[in-house]
C-alpha cells in the first residue's frame, strides 16, 4: 500500500475552499433527475449534461474532485477527449462510484445492504489504471420503528471496510458512505444516536479490516431531522449536532468529511456546512461532496438545450463558490443574494 499517494490525494480534495462534485448517478437516478426536466435519457444527454458541467469555466476552483459512475467514467466529451481528461485538466480527481446498489437484505425485512464485492478488486485495478484516484460505496441505513437493526448496521459497515482496504490496496482513496436517511418522520435527536451507533460500528470494521485512515475520506449525512418530522431543527442545532457526534466517532487521523446532501435544499446544505466550519478548532476538514445540492439550478437552467449550456454553467459555478466558501465558514446569505 502506497499511503503517502493516499494521503496526498485525500488531502487535495479536502483543500481549503473545494469539495466533491457527486455526479455518479446511476442510469436508472439520472432518469429520473432528467425526467423532471422533460429530458429523455439517452446516453448522448447523460454524458452532454455532465460534459457541459465538466467545461464550466472555474470548474476547478471549488471542486477538487468528482464521482462518475462507470458509463461516464468510459465516455467521451463530444470533441473526442475523455471526459475524465476535462476534469483532470481542471486540476480535479477523477472518481469512481464502485458498489452495486443497496439491496433487501435477506431476513431483515425493511432493512438494505450494499452488494458489490465479488470481482470488485479486479475492476478496482481497472478502474486505477484508467486513472481513478478515489471511489465511493455507499451504505444505506434507514430510521423507522426497530429500525436499523444492529444486524443491519454490522453487515453495511462490514462491507464498507471491505471496499475500501481494496481501494487502498489499489492506490484508491476510499469515500466511506455510511447515509442515515432523512425520509422518516424522526427527530433530530433519533438521527443522532443512530448516526452515533453508525459510526462506531463503520471505524471498529475499518480497524478491523487494517485500513489507513490517514489515506481516508468519510461521506455522512449530517445530524438532521427526518423530512416528515413536524419538528425540524435550526441551523445552528443541526451544525451542533453534526460535530458533536462526529467528534464522539470519528478519529482526528481521518483528513477529511465530506458531506452528502441527502435531499436537502440547495440552501440548506450550504449554510448548514458554512455554520458547521464557523463553529471551527476541528480536528478534520470539513467540506462537501453532493449530489442534489450542487446540481439542481444547474440541471433546470439547461433543460436539455445547447443553448442553455452557459446559464447551467453559471448556476453551476454559483452553488461551486457558495459550498466552497462554505468550506471555509466564509459563507452569507448576503453573498447568496448578491449573485
Ligand atoms: P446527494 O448530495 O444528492 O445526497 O448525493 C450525494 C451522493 O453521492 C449520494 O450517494
Amino acid at each position: 500500500m502506497n499511503i503517502e499517494k493516499l494521503e496526498t490525494t485525500a488531502h487535495k480534495i479536502v483543500s481549503p475552499g473545494r469539495g466533491i462534485l457527486a455526479a455518479d448517478e446511476s442510469t436508472g437516478t439520472i432518469k429520473k433527475r432528467f425526467d423532471q426536466i422533460g429530458v429523455e435519457s439517452t446516453e448522448a444527454n447523460r454524458n452532454g449534461y455532465r460534459e457541459m458541467l465538466f467545461r464550466t469555466p472555474g470548474f476547478g476552483d471549488h471542486i477538487s474532485g468528482v464521482i462518475l459512475y462507470d458509463e461516464q467514467f468510459r465516455a467521451k466529451a463530444r470533441d473526442g477527449s475523455p471526459l475524465i481528461s476535462l476534469i483532470a485538466d481542471a486540476d480535479s480527481v477523477p472518481g469512481i462510484k464502485v458498489d452495486a446498489g443497496a439491496k433487501d437484505q435477506a431476513l431483515f425485512p425493511g432493512e438494505k445492504v450494499t452488494e458489490g464485492l465479488d470481482g470488485l478488486s479486479k475492476r478496482m485495478a481497472e478502474y486505477a489504471a484508467l486513472g481513478a484516484g478515489f471511489a465511493k460505496w455507499r451504505a444505506v441505513i434507514d430510521i423507522a420503528d426497530g429500525v436499523p437493526t444492529r444486524g443491519n448496521i454490522v453487515a453495511n459497515a462490514h462491507a464498507l471496510a471491505r471496499y475500501a482496504a481494496i481501494c487502498q490496496e489499489h492506490g484508491v482513496v476510499p469515500i466511506v458512505e455510511p447515509e442515515v436517511l432523512m425520509d422518516g418522520g424522526h427527530d433530530i435527536d433519533r438521527c443522532f444516536e443512530v448516526t452515533e451507533a453508525v459510526l462506531n460500528e463503520v471505524y471498529d470494521q475499518l480497524y478491523l479490516a487494517n485500513v489507513r485512515l490517514e489515506g481516508t475520506l468519510l461521506k455522512p449525512n449530517m445530524v438532521i431531522a427526518g423530512k416528515k418530522s413536524a419538528k425540524q431543527a435550526s441551523v445552528a442545532e443541526v451544525a451542533e449536532k453534526t460535530v458533536a457526534c462526529l467528534k464522539r466517532t470519528v478519529p482526528a487521523a481521518v483528513p477529511g468529511i465530506v458531506f452528502l446532501s441527502g435531499g436537502q435544499s440547495e440552501e440548506e446544505a450550504t449554510a448548514h456546512l458554512d455554520a458547521m466550519n464557523k463553529i471551527g478548532n476541528l480536528p478534520w476538514a470539513l467540506s462537501f461532496s453532493y449530489g442534489r445540492a450542487l446540481q439542481q439550478a444547474a440541471l433546470k437552467a439547461w433543460g436539455g438545450k445547447d443553448e442553455n449550456w452557459s446559464a447551467a454553467q453559471r448556476a453551476f459555478a454559483h452553488r461551486a463558490r457558495m459550498n466552497g466558501l462554505a468550506a471555509k465558514g466564509e459563507w452569507s446569505e448576503g453573498l447568496e443574494k448578491a449573485a
